[in-house]
This record gives structure tokens, sequence and C-alpha cells, in this order.
């Protein structure tokens, strides 16, 4: 063995959603997540000698098993970054990885599995000798961002904004930083239960559904709502305004799906369960005025969003209510995580 680097890399949940790009990963809109805490990817990479001729020489094992058909999507990363990190291809490299969360459980292991590598890669590159703390984050995080866009925002703990928005200083497209504008601390304890409806792969990946949005016949209003949805948010953030930020998240998750079934070819990826789970949660809240709300990621999961103070009867309501209309009665509880932690 030559070197070595393993980190721990959260996933995150997007409350302004991200959809619709340009060539080299830049985002149409800028979006703002909540980083997770349980469920996150480990990645140890090792470089040994190099022993094939080919441009990258590497193999990729998820929890002890090789995974081929990882490999496309990791080799598309390395392409992408191998100018600022010329090792890639000049030495064998073994990437073992691992998900905290179930296999095939429908969460997306895209943000924590590339951002995790990225890490590692800037670990070991001769880059991360000169920089900062914070330049090192950042690159890590713009590195991440070309292997899946989201995989931008895991960098870092907290609430974290990808794309340049105006009334954010320093905001960018090349790479996602934490939000420095005041937050209420209740929403940086936020809880979330992810409802596990379908388990397994999703019939439309989101490389393809970004595609899509080009030439969409209501791209230019989505991008601007969603540049509208950032000042909302930002602002309602300031005070707990949990009824407020919560409409929003119900918005912004529904805008993204609108455009998945408004696309051509147009495609649905909630399922019978993800709008009975939504319509049950509908009315938990009228019966106890108690603030939780959902959002979607690009898939039939939902993810229920609650001040801490709610958490127990939150959960209460999910054991009780929901899990018959979820994948063997699963979920996980997870809530605002502090970011990656470097294990080696
Ligand atoms: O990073 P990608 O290409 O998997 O796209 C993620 C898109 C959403 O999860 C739907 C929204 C987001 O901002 O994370």
């Amino acid at each position: 063995m030559i070197a070595s680097s393993k980190w721990r890399s959260p996933s995150n949940i997007a409350l302004i959603k991200y959809w619709g790009k340009y060539p080299h990963q830049i985002p149409a809109n800028p979006s703002i997540s909540f980083t997770l805490d349980a469920c996150y990817t480990e990645t140890e990479l090792i470089l040994s000698e190099k022993k094939s001729e080919a441009q990258f020489d590497f193999d990729l094992w998820l929890e002890g098993e090789a995974k081929e058909g990882f490999k496309p999507k990791v080799e598309q990363f390395f392409r992408a970054i191998v100018h600022e990190a010329p090792f890639l291809n000049q030495y064998r490299l073994e990437i073992h990885t691992a998900n905290s969360f179930p296999h095939s459980s429908g969460i997306a292991s895209s943000a924590s599995g590339l951002s995790a590598l990225a890490l590692c890669v800037l670990s070991i590159s001769n880059l991360n000798r000169s920089l900062t703390k914070a330049d090192f984050y950042r690159k890590a995080s713009e590195w991440a961002r070309l292997g899946s866009g989201s995989a931008s925002r895991s960098v870092y703990g907290g609430l974290v904004n990808w794309g340049r928005y105006e009334d954010l200083e320093g905001s960018a497209d090349a790479y996602a930083l934490p939000v420095k504008a005041h937050i209420h601390k209740d929403f940086l304890t936020y809880r979330d239960f992810i409802l596990l409806v379908e388990i397994g792969a999703k019939g439309v990946s989101s490389t393809v559904g970004h595609g899509l949005m080009k030439g969409h016949p209501y791209a230019e209003a989505r991008f601007a709502q969603a540049n509208r949805h950032m000042g909302h948010l930002l602002r309602l953030m300031q005070g707990p305004n949990f009824e407020e930020v919560g409409y929003l998240i119900e918005q912004e998750a529904l805008a993204l799906h609108a455009m998945m079934m408004t696309s051509d070819p147009y495609f649905i990826l909630m399922r019978a369960n993800t709008v009975k789970v939504i319509d049950l949660i509908w009315q938990f809240r009228k019966n106890t005025d108690i603030p939780a709300y959902f959002t979607l990621d690009a898939g039939a999961n939902v993810h229920l969003l609650c001040p801490e103070a709610h958490e127990q009867a939150v959960q209460k309501f999910v054991e009780q209510e929901l899990t018959p209309y979820l994948n063997q009665g699963k979920y996980i509880c997870d809530r605002v995580g502090q970011g990656p932690v470097k294990l080696k």
C-alpha cells in the first residue's frame, strides 16, 4: 500500500430542490439542504502500484461485494478531476465503501457516496498540503459536485446552500457552502423520519430527470420559483415560523414532482402509498396542530420533518398510522447532522 484515506460522509435532504442543470454540473437554480446524521457512507480509498494499462485502474466494493455497476459513475468522476488529482491515473485504486442505511432501501447513496470519495481523493492529493481548512472543504465540495450535484452539499453539517443566490454572500454554482445567515436554533435540531414507501432502484434516474428540464415548458417558471423560495426560506428560518417554513418545504417537494409529471416523456416517481402517507400527514397536522411537514426527493419515499420538541408524538403517529403503508413497515429516524468525519 502506498497511501490510504477513509471518510464517513452523510446524505442530505434538500428543502429547496435542485432539478435541472447546465454542462459541467452547473445547477439551473440554487438549492438548500439539511445534512443528515444517521444516513451516511463510509469509504476507504487505498493506493498501490498500478497493474493495468487502463487510464484508471480501480475496483470498488460495497459492503465487501465487488460492484461493477458503480464503476462508470466513479470513472466519470475521476475523469472530471484527474487534471487536479493526477495520482488517480498513476496508481491502482481500491475503493471500499459501506452505507449505514439498509442496502437498496431506496435512500439515494450518491450524495453520501460521492462526497465521501471526493474527501478521500482530496486527503491523498498533493493539493491537500496547501489548503486551509475552509479551502479544503470548498475544494471537496467542488469535486463532489462533479460526481453528483447534491453531493456538493454533503461536505458540511447543518444547513447548506449550493448555487449562486445573490442575497447569500459567497454563494457559488461551483461548490456548496454552509448557510451563514441567521437560522433559528430549532431548525438545526430538526428531526427527519424517512418513510420507506418503496425499496429498490427507482424507475428514472435523476440524471435523466435533470436532462428533461432542458426544453421543459415550465422550466423558466420553476427556476424563478426556486429563487423566490430561497429568499422566503432564509427569511422565515430566522424565527421559528414552523408552519410557514413547512408550507414552503411541501410546496418545493410537490413542484419537483410536478416537473417530472410534465416532462416529455413524463414520469411519476410517487407511488399510491406516497400519496396516502402525505394525506395522513395532512390529517395528523389538522388534528394535532403539530408542525410536521413532508418533503420528497427524486423517489417514492417521504421525509417527515418536525421540530425536536415533537419527536415523540410524531414517532408515535408514524408507528401507529403510517407503518402499514411502508415497505415492510420500515422507516429511519434521522436528524440534522454535523457533516463528514475523517476516519483515517
Ligand atoms: O444530485 P442528483 O443529480 O442526484 O440530483 C438530486 C436532485 C434532488 O434530490 C431531487 C434534489 C436535490 O437538490 O437534492
